[in-house]
């Protein structure tokens, strides 16, 4: 297999080349104005060799410079898994803006998202952030402050995004930062303790060490594919963290795809804290992180108001009523109850189609779901925990199926075969997926 995917890979990359001349034309402009070429180094990742540059997104589609239009699997890796530029989201953020950005005060706005937060996910003192990133770090200065200890633990192969403590990764027993860390502060091992996914007595092994504040976690990993939690884990999870004396932070910026009140209120999850962000505001800069009332009741009266805007925790334009206006319209009108309903229906489609294809020409591959998110990765078996989900990658099939759909019309996120259902999404586009899929699938096996 591996000789056809590296034909039909140089194959795709000439077709690629010559039906997107804009976008490369673009690209090469790029190189003098902007570091490696591109406004982020994400971007680089793009399986074509050059980004292709969008020049209209809206619904579950978007068009590029080329006059090329796809149906959008990537949603920007769940920024957009509202769809692009929801109606109701787009006129209450066009109404705020007429009316203030940033005051650096509150509005209404942030008491009904608290409120609306709180009947989602449980917890109920809400704070606000402009990424998952800040929310992520925001809650694990707060853990520190009210336990007074030093560490975080989360799991090997876990993304939170970018959490200075979160680039580790286990090389035996030891924790080390994981290749391509750029810059970090400080040896990781003296931030963090990293254990498996799944594995209840290295939990407690790390646990038992006294010293962690908090353990971060999404419900099921997503970012080395899809790992789910095995039956019971999320109990022991939950029993260790207490019995410890650590806190739960669980990051539901992914695994909100299980539905409106994320995998927490799916699955009956007490995380201690919870954070969320990407999605919640259509894409406008928006996060919320949240506690249960014992631990606001442990942070309360502990930061010195004087001191609160040199404190570590914020930022001038975070809880901006802009970004609030948005949250609110985008949890009022798009992520509704009867909006998840139908983005799971679709996200079984997908799994349909994708567990078809692999058992009509018995490839070694297998397909997952969670919620409205589906995967497909290039090994038989469900991983166990991510040092399985990463030993499983195949950074050639990856790239030949992102470029083989890309070339068809059909744009999957660039760092695995992701695909998110939107409100906006169709059956005929899942539909338009398995028929790619199909073909790429009969050419790679011929
Ligand atoms: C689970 C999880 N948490 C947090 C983040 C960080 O989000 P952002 O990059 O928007 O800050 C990501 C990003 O992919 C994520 O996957």
């Amino acid at each position: 297999m591996k000789q056809s995917a590296e034909r039909l890979l140089e194959r795709e990359l000439r077709s690629f080349a010559e039906t997107h001349p804009r976008s490369r034309a673009l690209s090469e402009r790029a190189r003098s104005s902007l570091l490696a070429g591109v406004p982020m180094q994400w971007m680089l990742r793009w399986a074509g060799g050059f980004p292709v540059y969008a020049e209209k997104a809206w619904a579950a589609r978007f068009r590029d410079v080329d006059g090329i239009e796809y149906v959008d699997f990537c949603l920007g890796d769940t920024g957009a898994m509202t769809g692009h530029s929801p109606e109701p989201v787009v006129r209450a953020v066009a109404e705020q803006l007429g009316r203030g950005i940033t005051l650096m005060l509150p509005s209404e706005d942030a008491l009904w998202v608290g409120e609306e937060l709180t009947r989602r996910f449980g917890v109920s003192r809400w704070q606000f952030a402009l990424t998952a990133t800040d929310a992520n770090r925001f809650a694990i200065r707060l853990a520190r402050l009210v336990t007074g200890r030093p560490k975080v633990l989360v799991f090997n192969w876990c993304y939170h995004g970018t959490v200075d403590e979160t680039f580790a990764t286990l090389r035996g027993d030891a924790v080390v930062e994981r290749d391509g860390n750029i810059g970090p502060p400080v040896p990781l091992d003296e931030t963090t303790r990293v254990v498996e996914w799944n594995d209840v007595q290295g939990l407690e092994r790390a646990l038992a060490h006294g010293d962690v504040a908090c353990v971060l976690a999404e419900p099921a990993l997503t970012n080395i594919g899809i790992v789910p939690a095995e039956p019971g884990y999320h109990d022991a999870l939950r029993s260790l963290t207490r019995k410890y004396e650590t806190l739960l932070v669980i990051d539901e910026t992914h695994t909100l795809c299980a539905g409106p009140g994320g995998y927490t209120a799916a699955h009956g999850l007490e995380p201690d804290v919870l954070t969320v962000g990407k999605a919640i505001g259509s894409g406008i800069p928006s996060a919320a992180y949240g506690f249960t009332e014992e631990v606001a009741a442990r942070i309360g009266g502990t930061i010195a108001v004087d001191d609160s805007d040199v404190g570590g925790v914020g930022g001038t334009l975070a809880a901006n009523v802009l970004s609030l206006a948005a949250m609110r319209a985008t949890l009022t009108h798009v992520l509704t109850d009867e909006a998840f309903e139908r983005m799971i229906g679709l996200g079984r489609r997908f799994e349909e189609g994708v567990a078809s294809v692999i058992a009509e020409q018995s490839l070694p591959w297998h397909v997952t779901r969670l919620g409205c998110r589906v995967e497909y990765l290039f090994r038989p078996e469900r991983p166990r925990n991510g040092s399985e989900a990463a030993e499983g990658q195949d950074h050639l099939l990856d790239r030949l199926i992102h470029l083989y759909a890309l070339n068809r019309g059909v744009l999957l996120t660039p760092f695995h075969n992701m695909a998110l259902m939107s409100p906006a999404t169709s059956e005929a586009d899942v539909d338009r997926h398995t028929e790619v899929f199909a073909a790429a699938a009969a050419e790679l096996v011929a």
